[in-house]
């Protein structure tokens, strides 16, 4: 049964587009005999299909009698496409089996007591298949249960933990810095502070790395006023009401690359949901931490290390997905 869900996640990480707006799903259909009979993930554009329906076309009859793992249950709503557990139903599968509910509360979740109550055998498989799921869905979870982007915090600090190094502009080094600019790519908005612009003036683009969903939104918060030719969208209302305004306009994922002062007011109105730091091999002997004053302690969960280059980088979760 793992194995159907394992197969399932890494059909998400191995779909070639995002599915935006909607989450990219992983399903695939597995006859009674254990043959794999159809897969896919969620396609992108407005008409494009659910996941349990590119694998149910693909199993055709024989769905009927089968088991479909899918990543996310199936939906029970008419969206963009008609409901996932008509489809299933219709297609005659014997038992769904899946790794995260569908959190969206807008909608009448439901999918798997509906296929319960039509006699389909439902089991949720929680444990860290449940985990790899949410992750993989972090910034979409966020978005449509806060109504507001999933904001990481990104940061480069040296061994004695400062933002600033005297005499060079950089922190990291050149493996972690394009890390940084895949990271760019993949986000819907990246965003700093007005006292990082004043002293840094940074373009925020995604940079020698391939840019499939065009480059993201720059947001500089504050009160201005951005220095001439700046391309960066300013955004001076209290960050609660300019997160709201982002996820509004669809904006799931936010990288937060700083500074310091812009990092701990996110902290204090508890916006930050994972951090990512890369550390450098270098000490600094000046210069701020990675967030100025915290009106209190946060324990943060699920810390990872991994090397990059000759730096380590850190991530753990504020608030787990
Ligand atoms: N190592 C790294 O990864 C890294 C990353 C970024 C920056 N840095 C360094 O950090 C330094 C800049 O950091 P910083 O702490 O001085 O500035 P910052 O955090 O980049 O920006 C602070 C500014 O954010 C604006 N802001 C908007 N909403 C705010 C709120 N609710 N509370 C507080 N500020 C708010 C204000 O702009 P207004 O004054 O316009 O209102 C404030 O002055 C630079 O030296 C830069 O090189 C290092």
């Amino acid at each position: 049964m793992d194995a159907g869900l394992e197969r399932a996640l890494d059909l998400v990480e191995e779909a070639s587009e995002r599915a935006y707006p909607k989450p990219t799903v992983g399903a695939l259909v597995v006859t009674a005999e254990g043959d794999t009979v159809g897969e896919g993930a969620t396609e992108a554009g407005p008409r494009g299909r659910h996941a349990e329906r590119v694998a149910l076309d693909e199993a055709g009859e024989r769905s009927r009698g089968a088991t479909l793992f899918v990543t996310m249950e199936p939906c029970a709503h008419h969206g963009s496409t008609p409901p996932c557990v008509d489809a299933v139903l219709e297609a005659q599968i014997a038992r769904v089996v899946v790794c995260q509910l569908d959190p969206n509360p807008k909608v009448e979740g439901g999918g798997l007591d509906k296929l319960r109550a039509a006699g389909v055998e439902v089991e949720l498989v929680d444990g860290e298949l449940g985990l790899r799921a949410r992750r993989q869905l972090e910034a979409w979870r966020t978005w449509v249960t806060k109504g507001r982007p999933f904001v990481v915090y990104k940061v480069a600090v040296t061994l004695d933990g400062r933002t600033t190094m005297p005499g060079s502009r950089w922190i990291s080094g050149k493996e972690s810095r394009r890390f940084v600019h895949e990271l760019r790519a993949a986000s819907d908005a990246v965003a700093v502070g007005m006292g990082t612009v004043r002293s840094d003036n940074p373009r925020l683009d995604a940079r020698d790395v391939p840019t499939p969903r065009g480059q993201p939104r720059r947001i500089a918060f504050g009160r201005g006023p951005l220095p001439a030719g700046s391309e960066l969208e300013l955004r001076s209302g209290p960050l609660e009401d300019e997160l709201d305004a982002l996820g509004a306009d669809g904006v799931q994922s936010l990288l937060l690359e700083g500074g310091p002062t812009l990092a701990a007011a996110f902290f204090e109105r508890d916006l930050v949901d994972k951090v990512l730091v890369f550390q450098a091999p270098r000490l600094s002997g000046e210069g701020q931490g990675m967030v100025a004053e915290l009106p209190g302690p946060i324990e943060l969960t699920r810390l990872e290390a991994e090397r990059v280059g000759d730096d380590v980088l850190l991530t753990a979760y504020v608030h787990e997905p």
